[in-house]
C-alpha cells in the first residue's frame, strides 16, 4: 500500500511550523522558522503579518523538500494557530494596515474597562463565554478601527478585512488578492469576543457596542472541511482544517470524549476540558470555548483555564535576568536543591488570566531570604506553571464537577522531568505524555485528514495515541496543601499595581 500524507502548519506566537504525517500520525518532515517580537511599549506586543505569511511559505517549501515529496503527493493541509492576534489588511491589495497585535498584548485594558461600564468583565459573557479582557481579538479590532486614520471608514465600505491568523493564512493560501476565500473556523471565532456560542454566527448587538463594521468579518465555517484549493509551495492541496493552537492539541490528543482533558505548555499554559456539545458557563474565571466543529456535525466545546505566562517565564530567566544561558539549564540548576527555599514567582507579566482575569496584576516574587539563592528561584519559576495549573483544575472542578483523574499534558517544557512530577504531585494526579508530543499540528493534520477521507473518524484516530511517559504524584497532601497556600498568598500581593 502507497503511503498518504497530510500536511499541517502551525503558526505560533514565536514561530511558524510545517509538519507532514503519513497516514499513521506519524511525523515524516519538520520545518520551522522564528519571526521577530515587537515589542514598542510595555505591554505591547506585536508581530509583522507578512513576514509571518513569508516564514510560513517558505517552511511548507522546505517540509515538502525535507520529505522528498511534490505537493501533488499530499492529500491535505490543515493549519493551526496562535490564537486572538488580530490582523487588518486591505483586500485589494492584501497589505496589512498595522502591525497584528498579538494575544498578550494589554493596550487594550482600558478600552475594555470602559467597554464593560456596569456590568465589568461579564458584560459579553453569556454570549461569548469570555471575560471582557484585552487578551481578546475584537477589542483589538476596535483599538486599530479608532487608531489608524480613516480605516473605520474604509472598513464599513468593504474595503478592509479582518482576521485573526488562520482567516490570513487561508486567505493568501488559497490566492490573496487573486481569489483567496475569507473565512475563519468556530474556534478561532470563539476567541474574538464577537461570535455567539451558540448561534455559531457573528454577535449584531456586539459588533454594535464595539463598533466594528460586519463588512470586513471572514465568514465563520467549520474547523474541518475544504475552504479552497491552495496555491505556492502547496499548489493544488485542499486547504481542509482550521483550528486554534489549542483547540488542535485538544484533536491531537483524541480528548473526544467529555470529560477528557489537555494541558499544553507553551509560551503560556492551556489547559481544555471537553464538555461534549453543550456550552458550559464557568463562574469560577474559566471561559468556555469551542473545542472542534467536525463539517457539519454538532461542535464540542470546552471549558479552557488560559495561562498567559509560564515558558515565558523560563525565557524571562534566561534573557532578562541572565541566570540561565539556555533554558535546558533551568532543571539542573532547580534539582541541585531540595525545594524552593521558601520563594514564590507569580509571573503576573501581561496581568493574570484565568482564574483571576485581573488587569492590575504585575509579577512578583515573594518568601525571600538571605537563604534563597539562584537555584531556589529556578525551582520557583518552574514550580509557578504547576501551581497555575493546579489553580485552573480546581477552578474546572467547580464549574463542572468533573474532577481530572489523569492529565494529556504536550508541549516544549513537558521535557523537563522535575517540572512534570511537581505537576503530578501538586495535582494529586497522574500526568501522561503522549509518544507524539506534536499534538498541535496532528490534531489539524488529523481535523484536514477527515475531512478529505484520509481518515474514517474518531475512532480510527483515537488508536493512533500511544503513551510515551507518565508521572505519578508522591507528595504528601499535608506539604501539598500547605505550599498552595503560600503560592495563593504570593498570587494576592501581585494585585493592585495598575498604573
Ligand atoms: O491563546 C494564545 C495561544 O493560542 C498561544 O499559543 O503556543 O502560540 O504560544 P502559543
Amino acid at each position: 500500500m502507497t503511503d498518504t500524507f497530510v500536511a499541517a502548519i502551525d503558526q505560533g506566537t514565536t514561530s511558524s511550523r510545517c509538519i507532514i504525517f503519513n497516514q499513521h500520525g506519524a511525523i515524516v518532515a519538520v520545518d520551522q522558522r522564528e519571526h521577530r517580537q515587537i515589542f514598542p511599549r510595555p505591554g505591547w506586543v506585536e508581530h509583522d503579518a507578512t513576514e509571518i505569511w513569508t516564514t510560513v511559505q517558505a517552511v511548507v517549501a522546505g517540509a515538502i523538500a525535507k520529505a522528498g515529496l511534490r505537493a501533488g503527493q499530499i492529500s491535505a493541509l490543515g493549519i493551526t494557530n496562535q490564537r486572538e492576534t488580530t490582523v487588518l489588511w486591505e483586500r485589494a491589495t492584501g497589505r496589512p494596515v498595522h502591525h497584528a497585535i498579538v494575544w498578550q498584548d494589554t493596550r487594550t485594558a482600558g478600552l475594555c474597562a470602559e467597554l464593560g461600564g456596569a456590568d465589568g468583565q461579564d458584560r459579553f459573557r453569556e454570549a461569548t463565554g469570555l471575560p471582557l479582557a484585552s487578551y481578546f481579538s475584537g477589542p483589538k479590532a476596535t483599538w486599530l478601527l479608532d487608531e489608524v486614520p480613516g480605516l473605520r471608514e474604509r472598513a464599513e465600505a468593504g474595503e478592509i478585512a479582518f482576521g485573526t491568523i488562520d482567516s490570513w493564512l487561508i486567505w493568501n493560501l488559497t490566492g490573496g488578492t487573486d481569489g483567496g476565500v475569507h473565512v475563519t473556523d468556530v474556534t478561532n471565532a470563539s476567541r474574538t469576543l464577537l461570535m455567539d456560542l451558540r448561534t455559531l454566527q457573528w454577535d449584531p448587538e456586539i459588533l454594535d457596542a464595539l463598533r466594528i463594521p460586519r463588512a470586513m468579518l471572514p465568514e465563520i465555517r467549520s474547523s474541518a472541511e475544504v475552504y479552497g484549493t491552495a496555491v505556492g509551495p502547496a499548489a493544488g492541496v485542499p486547504v481542509a482544517s482550521a483550528l486554534g493552537d489549542q483547540q488542535a492539541a485538544v484533536f491531537g490528543q483524541a480528548c473526544y470524549e467529555p470529560g477528557t482533558a489537555k494541558n499544553t505548555y507553551g509560551t503560556g499554559s492551556f489547559l481544555l476540558l471537553n464538555t461534549g456539545e453543550r456550552p458550559v458557563p464557568s463562574k469560577s474565571g474559566l471561559i468556555t470555548t469551542v473545542g472542534y466543529r467536525i463539517g457539519d456535525r454538532a461542535p464540542v466545546y470546552c471549558l479552557e483555564g488560559s495561562i498567559a505566562i509560564t515558558g515565558a517565564l523560563v525565557q524571562w530567566f534566561r534573557d532578562q535576568l541572565g541566570i540561565i544561558g539556555d533554558a535546558s539549564e533551568i532543571e539542573p540548576l532547580a534539582a541541585s536543591v531540595e525545594d524552593n527555599g521558601g520563594a514564590y514567582v507569580v509571573p503576573a507579566f501581561s496581568g493574570l488570566y484565568a482564574p483571576y482575569w485581573r488587569a492590575d496584576a504585575r509579577g512578583v516574587i515573594t518568601g525571600l531570604t538571605r537563604y534563597v539563592t539562584k537555584a531556589h528561584l529556578a525551582r520557583a519559576v518552574l514550580e509557578a506553571t504547576s501551581w497555575q495549573t493546579r489553580e485552573v483544575v480546581d477552578a474546572m472542578y467547580e464549574d463542572s464537577g468533573v474532577r481530572i483523574t489523569t492529565l494529556k499534558v504536550d508541549g516544549g517544557m513537558t521535557a523537563n522531568q522535575l517540572l512534570m512530577q511537581h505537576q503530578a504531585d501538586v495535582l494529586g494526579v497522574p500526568v501522561i505524555r503522549p509518544k507524539v508530543s506534536e499534538t498541535t499540528c496532528l490534531g489539524a493534520a488529523y481535523a484536514a485528514g477527515l475531512a478529505t477521507g484520509v481518515w474514517s473518524g474518531l475512532d480510527e484516530l483515537t488508536t493512533h495515541w500511544r503513551r510515551d511517559a507518565e508521572w505519578t504524584p508522591s507528595m504528601a497532601a499535608d506539604v501539598r496543601e500547605r505550599e498552595y497556600g503560600q503560592w495563593r498568598k504570593a498570587v494576592e500581593r501581585s494585585f493592585g499595581w495598575e498604573g
